[in-house]
């Protein structure tokens, strides 16, 4: 475009092009700089093809309408390409941006409590990033920042010890947290002693005394298994090792406040130690106040976080940092960053990112709740999820044996529910409904999953492995051609989806993949008598160039894939 005397600020505006009589790509650059220069926006278009060489991926370019320019590539080097990222374990994607090392902070449920709704989106949102970072090459740390410190600690810990001393054991007695919960609040609000008692617990947690402490590991260590099977049933990426709670940085916290006041940012508030932040002032001009420190020398959720920044940039060394949680808590991680930067916490070079995410609701537009009112527990919700597939599978194909059938159930209905979730803008809020997200039309994971086995079957049908196929690919049909194209855009997507996390992109991607398959399959015979065997192998091999994307696209969204269902 300089060429045609364009200032170098207007960007060409490449885009795929909507239709395909419009290109395959349009290069829409040319209105906006005609614009500013005062000139006709097609003798500019054409000023830019008169200085343009064509290179060998392009066949022809023409100018469209007011002054778009379409963009036909060409078919050999289009079949080169793809060639070429099948001879390749990362379908031929490579991260052009440079390697980092990121630490995602995702799940983080509160061990107090049993894992709900409410914590199933972080988990897979997150679980989605840390697996596509990985696959791009990036170095990932996952943290499970849980909540195992704090007040309610005390209470719960006495609770355990009055059951421990009936004989009980810890697994028994809190085999429901949910209920222990309650019946260790209503035990705290109805006994004096034993509230006085759950009191010193806290105290005595803090100090580090031995046989609390150590009722507290049990404590903890049984909460977090619940969350492990969750992880387990999801096939989501956390291990045990990757769990680094807020207990972890208690020792830490005194510096942070120390650290603080050392930069001249703590100031006295009510008896509290506060940090004022002018940046975060709302609409009047009243500073936003992050406390630090209670009057009673207690330490806040934003203490611990910013512990966590300096933990993840000193001794992490991380360049990004990635917190998946709800948008409530959109102020509170404001406040941290901006005191983290202020205090010199983290450098400018490293990225502190906060994704939020809106609510899961009931089929009412309401919070997600139990007919009840209560709230659901995810473990509940799962195991619901893979009954219910499996009926629709017995229902589909009663032929599958009924091992395997279990298995195909797991596959679709964990599958549903996180595809569901992920495939929606994840800054909204989603409603929740088993019948859309368990369909075998549209934009579901069963669909996927069902386009996927199609094209296994076409494979065994023809008796072939498909990755043995190494014959040139032929473009010959509009089908087949774009195709091709929206196999070769899953490197453009994997890097747009890293960087901004929004898996629908990707999910929306795989949608239309599948959908432009079925639109070739009908279009282009494979196995059908009298298909040249050279057409024959290539339309082969492109099915499996639109299987490996899929596949490998699904796994990154964490959705395990079959061979048949
Ligand atoms: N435990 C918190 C909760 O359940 C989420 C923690 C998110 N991570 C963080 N670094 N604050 O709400």
């Amino acid at each position: 475009m300089t060429k045609a005397g364009i200032a170098e600020d207007f960007p060409p505006l490449v885009v795929p092009s909507k239709r395909a009589d419009f290109g395959d790509y349009q290069a829409n650059g040319a209105m906006a700089a005609a614009k500013a220069m005062k000139e006709k926006p097609r003798d500019l278009a054409q000023r830019i093809l008169d200085n343009l060489d064509l290179g060998e991926e392009t066949d022809r370019l023409e100018i469209a309408g007011p002054g778009f320019i379409n963009i036909h590539l060409n078919r050999a080097w289009l079949a080169e390409q793809l060639q070429t990222a099948l001879g390749n374990e990362r379908l031929g994607v490579d991260s052009e941006k440079p390697l980092q090392r990121v630490v995602i902070d995702y799940s983080s449920p509160n061990l107090a409590k049993e894992m709900h709704v409410g914590h199933l989106r972080s988990t897979i949102i997150g679980d989605t990033q840390a697996r596509l970072l990985e696959f791009l090459g990036h170095e990932v740390i996952r943290q499970n920042h849980v909540g195992d410190w704090g007040t309610q600690f005390g209470m719960l810990i006495a609770q355990l010890e009055a059951h421990l001393e009936h004989g009980e054991n810890a697994e028994f007695a809190l085999q429901d947290l949910e209920s222990f919960y309650k019946e260790a609040k209503t035990h705290f609000d109805a006994d004096p002693d034993f509230a006085n008692k759950a009191r010193s617990y806290v105290v005595k947690l803090q100090s580090g005394d031995e046989r609390v402490l150590s009722l507290w590991k049990r404590f903890r260590q049984v909460s977090l298994h619940h969350s492990e099977i969750i992880y387990d049933k999801l096939n989501v990426s956390l291990s045990p090792e990757d769990v680094r709670g807020e207990s972890f940085y208690n020792d830490d916290l005194p510096r942070v406040v120390s650290d603080l006041a050392e930069q001249g940012l703590l100031e006295e508030d009510q008896g509290a130690k506060v940090v004022f932040l002018q940046e975060l002032a709302d609409k009047e001009g009243n500073p936003s106040v992050a406390i630090i420190q209670k009057q009673d020398g207690g330490y806040l959720y934003s203490t611990s976080d910013l512990a966590g920044v300096r933990f993840r940039v000193g001794t992490l060394k991380a360049d990004r940092i990635m917190i998946f949680v709800d948008a409530r808590q959109s102020l509170h991680l404001k406040q941290v960053f901006t005191i983290a930067r202020k205090a010199g916490f983290a450098p400018h070079s490293v990225s502190l990112e906060h994704h939020p995410f809106g609510t899961m609701l009931g089929e009412d537009g309401k919070p997600f709740k139990t007919r009840q009112g209560g709230t659901v527990k995810l473990a509940d919700l799962l195991d619901e999820a893979v009954e219910r597939a499996e009926k629709i599978i017995a229902a589909k194909d009663p032929d599958l044996d009924a091992d395997e059938r279990k298995v195909v159930a797991r596959k679709v209905g964990i599958g549903a529910v996180k595809y569901a979730d992920l495939s929606k803008t994840r800054t909204n809020d989603y409603v929740f409904n088993w019948d859309a997200m368990l369909s075998f039309e549209g934009n579901t994971a069963p669909y996927l999953q069902y386009a996927y086995t199609r094209i296994q079957s076409i494979f065994r049908k023809a008796g072939v492995d498909p990755s043995s196929l190494d014959k040139a690919l032929i473009i010959e049909a509009d089908a087949e051609k774009s195709l091709v194209i929206k196999c070769l855009q899953f490197g453009e997507v994997l890097e747009q989806v890293a960087e901004d996390a929004y898996p629908h992109v990707l999910c929306n991607y795989l949608y239309d993949l599948a959908s432009l398959f079925m639109r070739f399959y009908e279009a282009c015979p494979i196995l059908k008598e009298g298909v040249d065997p050279a057409l024959r192998d290539s339309r082969l091999r492109l099915s499996f160039a639109v299987a490996e994307t899929m596949r490998v696209g699904l796994d990154i969204l964490g959705i395990e894939v079959m061979e048949r269902m």
